[in-house]
């Protein structure tokens, strides 16, 4: 089927900005709408052909292992009272046995480092990154899928991109864009968080990505790149000109779910789309303006 069939998910985040509900609720695990941020971001693997998925955890984040258990007892209650409609939410959110694994990640070194914990699970294969912080919304035409379909004609690394202003280059990582054909993008150079003014571009990598795994290698060398962390973005950054580097301009809909106001914005947004509950949402907004 895919020719990638593993992906990386980094969750070892602290989730500072959510306190306090992120004291006990891991935010991988907050939802939008009724689904957690996880379970988005492993259906659109899913959808890309994925069943295999490595979690890098950290400690205190045990329930992200719990929430891919079958919920037994549940499943028992439902069933007994009959009701088909949650048990089938339940089904289709589960994962067969063996398709979650997880890492943990001993200390916070950086994103890089999150994605090397994987690196004996991944072994010598193309993988794919998804960071859930990011939702991103297209069901027609899901980011990774779009991005699986463009590995298996041109090769190589690919990330997803979109444009932001100017003024937020500085919390990206960003691309010095080469040539362009349609939404693929020649990636010449890649820099991450550039300083305020000095980005070559306004192509932000949003959260997607598909290695080769020699990026595995580059970041086994540890070197700490912006905030004295690990980059995943610089060990990219050396695999350019060794191989194939393309960015796919993701055109669907993004919500930064690791900000308060996106997470807040994305459930509106989903909730609208929803035939049960988008109505009363509607309404509501409408008799609401600002
Ligand atoms: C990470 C990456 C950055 C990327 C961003 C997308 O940064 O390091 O290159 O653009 O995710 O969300 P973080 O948001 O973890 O600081």
């Amino acid at each position: 089927m895919s020719a990638i069939e593993i992906a990386v998910l980094p969750v070892g985040g602290m989730g500072t900005r959510f306190l306090p509900a992120t004291k006990s609720v891991a935010k991988e695990l907050l939802p939008v709408v009724d689904r957690p941020l996880l379970q988005y971001a492993v259906d659109e693997a899913r959808a890309a052909g994925i069943e295999q998925f490595v979690l890098i955890t950290a400690r205190g984040k045990a329930s992200l292992a719990d929430y891919f258990d079958v919920a037994g007892e549940l499943v028992q209650t439902l069933a007994e009272r009959g009701k088909t409609q949650e048990l089938e939410v339940l089904a289709a959110a589960q994962l067969p046995p063996g398709a979650v694994m997880t890492v943990r990640q001993q200390q916070p070194l950086g994103l890089g480092h999150a994605v090397w914990c994987a690196r004996n699970i991944v072994g010598r294969r193309p993988f794919a990154v998804l960071l859930p912080d990011e939702l991103l919304w297209d069901p027609a035409a899901p980011c990774l899928k779009q991005m699986v379909e463009a590995h298996a004609r041109l090769g190589g690394n690919l990330v997803a991109t979109m444009e932001v202003p100017a003024e937020e280059t500085h919390r990206y990582g960003i691309v010095s864009p080469g040539r362009s054909d349609g939404l693929i993008t020649e990636v010449r150079g890649l820099v991450e968080k550039p300083a305020p003014g000095t980005a070559p571009s306004r192509l932000a990598v949003v959260g997607r990505y598909i290695l080769e795994p020699e990026v595995m290698d580059e970041l086994g060398k540890g070197r700490r790149g912006a905030g004295g962390e690990i980059q995943l973005t610089d060990a990219m950054a050396e695999l350019i000109g060794r191989q194939p580097f393309h960015a796919l301009t993701f055109t669907g809909k993004r919500f930064d779910c690791g900000d308060k106001s996106g997470h807040v914005i994305a459930n509106v947004a989903l909730a609208l789309e929803r035939p049960d509950i988008g109505p009363a949402v509607r309404a509501w907004l409408a008799a609401n303006p600002a």
